[in-house]
């Protein structure tokens, strides 16, 4: 297999580029009204996160910060613990401020479950969740996002921040991977 092509890798495209930056350009213009007069802290979780929060961020004409936290989870798919470590935490107080937890994607939904409520102890005004990809398993979840870009099966996928082995994060497009990729490991 060709190291330098991705798309080589890639079995079906999900969401284009194209599809993606439409998606988020309609959910920027939903967040800008709701926060209307409103500050807004938008905390992107790493590192999935960076590209929804990069495009997210640019789509708004209004201020905006970003801040960044890391969390790894433990027994990710084997257990319902939701046992999470934080590996960065934010760099700033998040008290009386509205914030916006921006994800990849939501799977089980524990690791946001955690977050949530982790940084709800910290005396925010509001905690919000917005998620660019959801599979079904996440309608279990107790806190919903309040924003969904898009609900997909319950299949593995790449690509806008997404990876697989930290690869294929820098693909524009969302795409499950070949066979052949996960045979070669
Ligand atoms: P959850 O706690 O089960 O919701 O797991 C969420 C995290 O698992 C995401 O932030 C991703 O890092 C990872 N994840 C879940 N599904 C996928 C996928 O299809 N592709 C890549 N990463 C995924």
């Amino acid at each position: 297999m060709d190291a330098q092509d991705i798309k080589q890798d890639l079995l079906t495209e999900l969401l284009s580029e194209n599809e993606i930056q439409a998606r988020l350009k309609e959910i920027a213009g939903q967040i800008e009204k709701d926060y209307q007069g409103k500050d807004l802290l938008l905390v992107g979780v790493l590192k999935g996160a960076i590209m929804v929060v990069a495009d997210l961020a640019r789509a708004m004409s209004r201020h905006v910060e970003m801040d960044w936290m890391a969390v790894s989870s433990y027994g990710y798919g084997t257990t319902s613990s939701g046992v999470v470590r934080i590996l960065k935490d934010l760099d700033q107080d998040i008290k009386d401020r509205n914030v916006l937890i921006v994800e990849d994607i939501v799977d089980s939904g524990l690791t946001l479950s955690w977050l949530q409520k982790n940084l709800i102890s910290r005396g925010p005004t509001s905690v919000e969740v917005m998620a660019l990809l959801r599979k079904p398993e996440a309608l279990t979840v107790e806190l919903e996002p309040k924003y969904i870009g898009f609900d997909i099966p319950n299949e593995f996928v790449v690509g806008y921040g997404l990876d697989y082995g930290e690869k294929y994060r820098n693909l524009r497009s969302v795409a499950s991977l070949h066979p052949d990729v996960y045979s070669g490991d």
